[in-house]
């Protein structure tokens, strides 16, 4: 028979045994956690070292599309004009109705079942592109096209070049560095990402062939001239070139695209680079409010 002191010892060693292997169990879970967004963030940054911006540089369309700031400083577009529309290209951008699209179309997209990085099961490419309110929608849940082929919106590009203009008054030289890209071209730097870091990583930086809102045409990567280091790079978001875009852009139409802390509406992580043209009107309301393009489309 054993005493009642033993088995109380007993007990005490059985709980040290438990709580030692708990213990054990969340210091891997947090090592864990901590590793996988590391590995992002380190693939956020590889971007910078020999991915996507000097593919685009190398590719004829964006040659066209890069490098341009400065040629056309002055812009063409006065503050109180009308947003210039892009011929045979990107339709119309709708700038004042703020009104949600309540068709059957825009709300079926939502009530389908979506994958752990957020596109809908099975989902084909469509015949057209989807617009709510004027407005040229590429995300997760809403794809182009396979043969949507803008490339760079004219309009777009001019309100850049007034934005790089207005930067430049504040010793701010800002560069394009990848704006237009082709599906197919998408589908080489996804595959390259997927490759290097994996399907589930990529998913949350680079999109899908055909779920690029670079194929718009609208979507414009900004950085430094001959600060390449910090394009495509997370640790752009620290530097003077991204505060003033973060506090400007939306006077000249554009908006932060993938903000911090919305990677659940829009699907992607932050990223400080990537603007997107909505027209002036527009971008002052989502700027505003402090919301995301899906938000204000009501889709999210
Ligand atoms: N980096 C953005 C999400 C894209 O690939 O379009
Ligand atoms: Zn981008």
């Amino acid at each position: 028979m054993r005493k009642k002191g033993e088995k109380s010892k007993q007990g005490r060693n059985r709980t040290y045994i438990v709580a030692g292997f708990t213990f054990v169990l969340l210091v891997g879970a947090i090592m864990w956690v901590g590793s996988t967004n590391r590995n992002i963030n380190q693939s956020i940054e590889g971007l910078d070292q020999g991915d996507e911006f000097q593919e685009v540089k190398r590719s004829p369309n964006e040659d066209e599309s890069t490098d341009h700031a400065e040629e056309n400083p002055q812009g063409t577009n006065g503050p109180d004009e009308e947003p210039l529309r892009d011929k045979e290209k990107v339709p119309f951008i709708g700038e004042d109705s703020n009104e949600v699209d309540t068709s059957e179309s825009s709300k079926s997209v939502q009530e389908k079942p979506t994958n752990p990085a957020g596109y809908l099961e099975g989902q084909e490419l469509p015949k057209e592109p989807k617009y709510i309110d004027g407005i040229l929608l590429a995300n997760k849940q809403y794809p182009l096209p396979k043969n949507f082929a803008p490339g760079e919106s004219q309009e777009a590009r001019e309100a850049f070049n007034e934005l790089a203009a207005a930067a430049v008054t504040s010793g701010i030289n800002l560069q394009a560095f990848s704006t237009y890209r082709s599906y197919d071209y998408q589908v080489t730097l996804y595959n390259r990402y997927v490759e290097r870091d994996g399907q589930e990583a990529a998913d949350r930086y680079s999109a899908r062939p055909g779920y690029s809102e670079h194929q718009t045409g609208l979507a414009f990567d900004i950085g430094e001239v001959n600060h390449e280091k910090y394009w495509a790079s997370t640790s752009f978001g620290s530097t003077e070139a991204a505060k003033w875009l973060a506090a400007h852009a939306y006077e000249y139409g554009f908006i932060l695209r993938y903000p911090k802390g919305k990677e659940e509406v829009t699907g992607y992580m932050h990223e400080s680079w990537h603007y997107r043209y909505v027209g002036k009107a527009t971008a002052e309301k989502i700027f505003k409010q402090n919301i995301t393009l899906e938000e204000y489309l009501g889709i999210r």
